[in-house]
């Protein structure tokens, strides 16, 4: 711990390094640091009618305070949101904002596909979302997978909206109770990977079942793996948040894929439990290998990478092998290059005041990197008293990169 605290506090000083240029008096930063672009003391929406508005805040399908967004995806000038439903009160799970608006603050989502599709009651209906991705070619591959309460009651499935076509459901896979169950699943973040048919890679942050599943489009068929690097590490526990002890011991969660290749082959898949410092990888050669992965033989393929100095939620790669991840008791981002040993991870930013939760990432086509902050353990914590405030508790940042996601090569 004391050489990676040693490694926190010379990231920090090279990162945050003040460049003074003494005769303009203008200070700048030797990094740029991420600007917040949107905030929200609470999530409301563009109801249909003010009847169903009321109509919902009477009967407790809405509770205002009980909303918390937790992915965050970018296609076509939209922005799009999931909200799992950790409480009741979450009327929509999936919604999107047009990222032209004026209106920074408290702007009113608007249900994606559409209200129908996040109706609960046909399970073929959006239930509870954690979180998302978009192909190359505009179809999002919806994660329906938070079952950690008694307000859904339908099995865990991976859902294609066609982005190009308002939201038509392409096709919607149903995970066998085996691989994701239906009381107590927690699937929590995705990859894709677009050889060979089109791959997923997901990771279960289950207490129930925690692993990380692999589903195959061509085959349409998915498989999981569970490993004791997808367990938590019970030193990592007991981090402090905003003052909030984070008790709970969290396995796989944060996920990332390295860039595609200019030349086609396979790729590697990064992930780290969520109480954990250990960041580990395995190469997809082995995780498309359904019957390799029904053996024991692929455990020898887990490679550890190395020790972070923080526990992490969200991960993502960029297009030239850039991993930024989230630091959570240290209310930031680090940036690592893949070709590098894990100890040159940079602080990319970090502000107790604004990045508290740090959560998923999302990339655009004009170099931004967008993330998500948003006090998400306080919602999870069922013991949390939550109440309305004209406090921000969830805000979108973004930061110029000059790169694209891993699902492209440049
Ligand atoms: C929620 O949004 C609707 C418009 O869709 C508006 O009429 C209502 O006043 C809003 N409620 C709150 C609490 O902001
Ligand atoms: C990628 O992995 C699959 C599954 O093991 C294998 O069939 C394929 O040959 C691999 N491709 C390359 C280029 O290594
Ligand atoms: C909530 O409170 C109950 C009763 O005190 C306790 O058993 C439970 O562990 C608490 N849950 C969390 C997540 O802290």
């Amino acid at each position: 711990m004391n050489s990676a605290l040693f490694q926190f506090y010379r990231a920090l000083l090279l990162c945050h390094c003040v460049v003074q240029i003494s005769y303009t008096q203008i200070t700048y930063l030797s990094n740029p640091r991420f600007q917040i672009e949107y905030v929200w003391s609470y999530l409301n929406f563009t109801w249909i009618s003010p009847q169903q508005y009321l109509t919902a805040l009477k009967n407790g399908e809405y509770i205002p305070e009980n909303n918390v967004p937790t992915g965050l995806k970018i296609y076509n000038g939209n922005l799009y949101l999931s909200m799992p439903k950790f409480r009741n009160g979450v009327p929509v799970t999936l919604a999107y904002i047009p990222m032209g608006i004026s209106r920074k603050k408290n702007e009113l989502l608007i249900p994606f596909p559409s209200w129908e599709l996040n109706d609960v009651g046909s399970c073929s209906n959006l239930q509870s979302v954690q979180s998302m991705e978009i192909d190359t070619n505009g179809i999002m591959w919806v994660l329906d997978g938070v079952r950690l309460s008694n307000n859904v009651n339908c099995p865990t499935k991976l859902v294609f909206l066609d982005l190009n076509n308002n939201g038509f459901v392409v096709y919607s896979y149903t995970f066998p109770n085996e691989i994701s169950p239906q009381n107590g699943g927690f699937l929590n973040d995705i990859v894709i990977d677009d050889s060979d048919g089109g791959y997923a890679y997901i990771t279960d942050n289950s207490n129930v079942d925690p692993g990380l599943i692999i589903y195959s489009r061509k085959k349409n068929r998915a498989w999981k793996i569970r490993d004791r690097s997808m367990f938590p590490e019970p030193w990592a526990a007991n981090f402090y948040v905003d003052n909030v002890r984070i008790e709970n011991l969290a396995p796989i969660d944060g996920i990332a894929l390295s860039p595609k290749p200019t030349k086609g082959g396979n790729r590697t898949v990064f992930y780290t439990a969520l109480t954990g410092f250990d960041l580990f990888a395995i190469s997809t050669t082995v995780l498309k290998d359904e019957k390799l992965c029904r053996t024991d033989r692929w455990r020898t393929s887990v490679k550890f990478v190395g020790e972070k100095v923080s526990q992490t939620d969200g991960m993502i790669m960029d297009s030239r092998g850039a991993l930024y991840y989230t630091l959570l008791p240290l209310y930031g981002v680090a940036k690592w290059n893949i070709w590098q040993p894990l100890s040159s991870s940079e602080i990319v930013d970090a502000d107790k005041t604004d990045m508290v939760w740090p959560d998923g990432f999302a990339m655009d086509q004009r170099g931004y990197l967008y993330l998500i902050s948003n006090y998400v353990f306080n919602y999870i914590n069922p013991n949390t008293s939550l109440r309305l405030s004209p406090d921000i508790k969830f805000r979108v940042f973004k930061l110029y990169t000059g790169t694209r996601s891993y699902l492209y090569n440049k």
